[in-house]
């Protein structure tokens, strides 16, 4: 039977197992899916020693995404331009290909489940580490009006929206520039969640009825969540869609049947 996983550190908590398993179970596809505990300081070994077995394909989680992405034969333009890999595919004669579907899932999330168009719409996005990086690309697909990245440390905002800039109308700036601006949807891809924080950000830098969106999800609603509900957001969002639709993107990559996600999504809301 085909193998995949999800690997990652730590790794028990990881849902995609189930998620996959769903989707295997309503595609009737004959897939085996499991979890590896990845050591930072043999991820390639365990990489190959999986595909030169069964395995077929990998999903990537914190902190090897990066790893994944440099120990690639071949990457897509999305990976390439996210520095980091949450998918790896087996290729024949042993070559590996590095796909990112993280961004993808989160636009889909946005439109198929929640009618959010983003053509023509000002983008906030909050974070310039990997999680904010690996979305840039497919959110400037959809062609919003501008995508402005926000981020504590300025340089890092700056430095990666020179990197894409070709991709679209993007730039950079720090938290505290953002006083007197205006978006329709601000998107959390920074840390600061996992304290229960939300980035210092304005009080009115939501049109109100607009959108917001964490990244990060969680049991219970988190602090961004919280943040959109008591500032006018319309839908505030956590990144529990993103997750199942980013790896409904890798069992498309994989497999070539397009799972239906909203089954899964109903089936892991608390
Ligand atoms: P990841 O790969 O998960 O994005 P990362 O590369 O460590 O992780 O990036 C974390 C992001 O969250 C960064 O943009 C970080 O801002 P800095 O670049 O200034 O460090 C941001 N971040 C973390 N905690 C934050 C907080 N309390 N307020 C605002 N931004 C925060």
């Amino acid at each position: 039977m085909d193998r995949y996983a999800v690997i990652g550190n730590p790794i028990e908590h990881s849902k995609s197992p189930q998620i996959h398993a769903a989707f295997a179970a309503q595609t009737g596809q004959e897939l085996e899916y499991g979890r590896i505990l990845g050591e930072p300081e043999h991820f390639a070994e365990q990489v190959r020693g999986f595909f030169a077995g069964l395995g077929k394909g990998l999903n990537v989680t914190v902190p090897l995404k990066e790893q994944a992405w440099r120990l690639a034969d071949e990457r897509s333009p999305r990976a390439a331009s996210a520095g980091a890999a949450n998918t790896l595919i087996r290729l024949p004669h042993g070559r590996v290909r590095a796909d990112n579907t993280d961004g993808v899932g989160l636009v889909r999330d946005l439109k198929a489940n929640h009618s959010v168009d983003l053509t023509g719409r000002s983008l906030l996005l909050l974070g310039a580490g990997g999680a904010s990086r690996g979305v840039v690309r497919p959110l400037l697909d959809e062609r919003p009006a501008r995508l402005l990245i926000a981020n504590r440390t300025v340089a890092k905002a700056v430095a990666l929206a020179q990197e894409l800039s070709a991709l679209g109308p993007v730039a950079g700036c720090g938290l505290e520039h953002l006083a007197g601006q205006r978006f329709d949807v601000i998107i959390n891809g920074t840390a600061a969640g996992l304290q229960d924080r939300v980035p210092a950000i304005p009080d009115d830098c939501l049109v109100p009825g607009g959108v917001t969106y964490d990244m990060m999800y969680s049991d219970r609603p988190t602090a961004f969540v919280r943040w959109g509900r008591g500032h006018g957001a319309a839908l505030a969002l956590d990144g529990l869609g993103m997750l199942v639709e980013q790896a409904a993107e890798s069992f498309i990559l994989w497999r070539s049947v397009r799972p239906e996600t909203g089954a899964v999504i109903r089936l892991l809301q608390p």
